[in-house]
C-alpha cells in the first residue's frame, strides 16, 4: 500500500473512532444487540439473572480462565474491545508519535469530554479528564485556598491517598483535618449525616465523604450529606472511585460541588483513566495541580496540562462508554448487586462466617467483607489463593476487619460458586 492511501486510511480509521462507526460498533454491536433483544421485554431486575444474557457479557473480556478474580474494587479489566482500541491507537501514535497524538488522536478529546458528561449527566464545561482518582481527588484538596485553622472533615475510612493528600495540607499550611471513625455497615443515614454534622464548627469549609468506602462497600448518604454542608456554606468533595459506571446515578444528583473518580474501575476503560468533576462555577477558583499558564480561569481544561502522557489510554475511554451504555448503568448496578447477593446468601448462615457490609439495595453494590472467626483475614485471602487460586483483598484498618470481595459485570455464577464452596470448607475445618 502506498504511504498516501495507508495515511488516507489511517484518517479514516481515526475518524471512524471518533464516530459512531466505533471499534465498538465494527466489533460487538451485532452481537450485544442480539443479546439485548434477547431481553427487550424484561424489567432490569430479571435480566440480572438472566444468565443468557450475561454470557454474552462475560465474552465480551479476554480475563483468565486459571484464576478467579474477585478484587474488581481494586482496579478492573476492559473488555476485547477496550484493549483493541489501545492497541490500535498506540500502533498508531508509534507511526510518529507527535504528529499522531497531537494532531489526530487530540482531536477526540473535545467528543470524549461529551461522552464523559452525558454519562456524568453535567455539562462538557464540567469535565477533566485525567489519569485517576487520586489525580482528581488530588487536584481539589491542593487547589482549594484554604488558610490555617480552616477546618476539613472527612472520614477515618476514606482512600489513603486522600486522607495523606489532606494530612500534607495539615503539616504544611496548619489547616486542621479531622477524621470521623464510622463502624460500618450502617444502614441509617440520618445517623452518618448526624455525625458529620456533630463535628461541624464555625472553621469547618469542607466535607470530604467517599460515596462507597472501598474497605467494606458502604454506599454514603452523599446528597443528604451535601444538602446538610451547604446549609452552613460548607462545601463537598465526593470520592467515586468505586460508584461511578456502576451505580446508575448522575453526578449532579449528589449535590456535591467537586467529585473525582477512576474510569479504570467499574467503567472497566483502560488502566491509567480518570475524570474530574467541578461546578460550573467553583471552576475558577480551583488552582490547577499541574501548571497552567491561566491558573484562575474557568476553563475546565486548565486541569488537563498534564505533559506528555497516554494518548492511546485516554482515547481508549471512549469504547469503554459504548461498551457500558450497551449494557446500561441500571441493569449493570442490578446484576452486580445481584453477584454479591449470589454470594452472601448462599454463606451468610454458615457457622463462624460473618458478612461486614449491608445487604440492603441502597447501602451497597459490588463490594463485600466476609470474614470467619478464627481466620485472621490475611491468612483467609492466602487460603483463598492458595488453595483455590481466588483472588481477594485483605482488609485490616481501622474498624475494618476482613476479607473485600468485588465481582464485576464478568464474574460467572460458577466461578461464584466455587468461592462459596471455598468459604464453607474453610469455615468447616478446624
Ligand atoms: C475510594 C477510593 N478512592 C480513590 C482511589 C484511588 O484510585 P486510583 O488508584 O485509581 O487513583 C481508590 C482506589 O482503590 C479508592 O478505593
Amino acid at each position: 500500500m502506498s504511504g498516501r492511501k495507508k495515511f488516507i486510511q489511517q484518517l479514516g480509521l481515526m475518524a471512524g473512532a471518533f464516530s459512531v462507526n466505533s471499534i465498538f460498533n465494527q466489533l460487538h454491536a451485532a452481537e450485544i444487540s442480539s443479546a439485548n433483544s434477547l431481553v427487550k421485554n424484561l424489567s432490569s431486575e430479571a435480566i440480572a439473572s438472566n444468565e443468557d444474557y450475561w454470557s454474552i457479557i462475560q465474552q465480551s473480556y479476554t480475563v483468565s480462565p486459571n484464576i478467579i478474580n474477585l478484587n474488581n474494587g481494586g482496579v478492573s479489566p476492559s473488555p476485547r474491545v477496550v484493549q483493541e482500541a489501545v492497541e490500535r491507537y498506540n500502533k498508531l501514535t508509534n507511526e510518529g508519535p507527535s504528529y499522531f497524538m497531537w494532531r489526530i488522536l487530540d482531536q477526540g478529546r473535545e467528543p470524549l469530554r461529551e461522552s464523559l458528561a452525558n454519562l456524568a449527566g453535567c455539562e462538557k464545561e464540567e469535565i477533566a479528564i485525567n489519569r485517576n482518582a487520586t489525580e482528581a481527588l488530588n487536584t481539589i484538596i491542593f487547589g482549594l485556598d484554604l488558610k490555617a485553622g480552616d477546618e476539613v472533615i472527612g472520614a477515618m475510612l476514606d482512600y489513603p491517598n486522600m486522607m495523606s493528600a489532606w494530612k500534607q495540607r495539615a503539616l504544611r499550611e496548619g489547616i486542621v483535618y479531622k477524621q470521623l471513625s464510622f463502624s460500618f455497615p450502617i444502614e441509617n443515614d440520618e445517623e452518618i449525616v448526624a455525625a458529620y454534622e456533630k463535628a461541624i464548627t464555625p472553621k469547618t469549609k469542607i466535607i470530604h465523604v467517599t460515596h462507597i468506602v472501598n474497605w467494606v462497600g458502604q454506599i454514603m448518604p452523599v446528597r443528604k450529606i451535601s444538602d446538610m454542608a451547604h446549609k452552613y456554606g460548607i462545601e463537598v468533595i465526593c470520592d467515586g472511585a468505586h460508584s461511578f459506571g456502576l451505580l446508575d446515578f448522575k453526578i449532579p444528583d449528589l449535590h456535591c460541588d467537586y467529585f473525582g473518580t477512576s474510569l479504570h474501575k467499574f467503567l472497566s476503560a483502560p488502566i491509567g483513566s480518570g475524570m474530574l468533576y467541578i461546578k460550573k462555577e467553583k471552576i475558577e477558583k480551583i488552582w490547577p495541580l499541574v501548571c497552567n499558564p491561566n491558573p484562575k480561569s474557568s476553563d475546565i481544561r486548565k486541569f488537563e496540562t498534564l505533559g506528555t502522557r497516554s494518548f492511546p489510554i485516554e482515547q481508549g475511554i471512549g469504547e469503554a462508554i459504548n461498551f457500558h451504555n450497551a449494557i446500561g448503568s441500571k441493569r449493570k448496578e442490578d446484576r452486580v448487586r445481584y453477584l454479591k447477593n449470589y454470594w452472601v446468601e448462599k454463606v451468610k448462615g454458615i457457622p463462624r462466617v460473618k458478612i461486614h457490609t449491608s445487604l440492603k439495595a441502597e447501602y451497597s453494590c459490588a463490594i463485600c467483607g466476609i470474614s470467619i472467626d478464627g481466620v485472621n483475614p490475611r491468612d483467609l485471602d492466602s487460603k483463598l489463593f492458595n488453595e483455590y487460586k481466588i483472588h481477594t483483598v485483605p482488609i485490616v484498618y481501622d474498624t475494618a476487619n476482613c476479607v473485600r470481595v468485588t465481582p464485576h459485570v464478568y464474574t460467572r455464577l460458577s466461578e461464584l460458586d466455587k468461592f462459596v464452596k471455598a468459604v464453607t470448607e474453610i469455615a468447616a475445618a478446624k
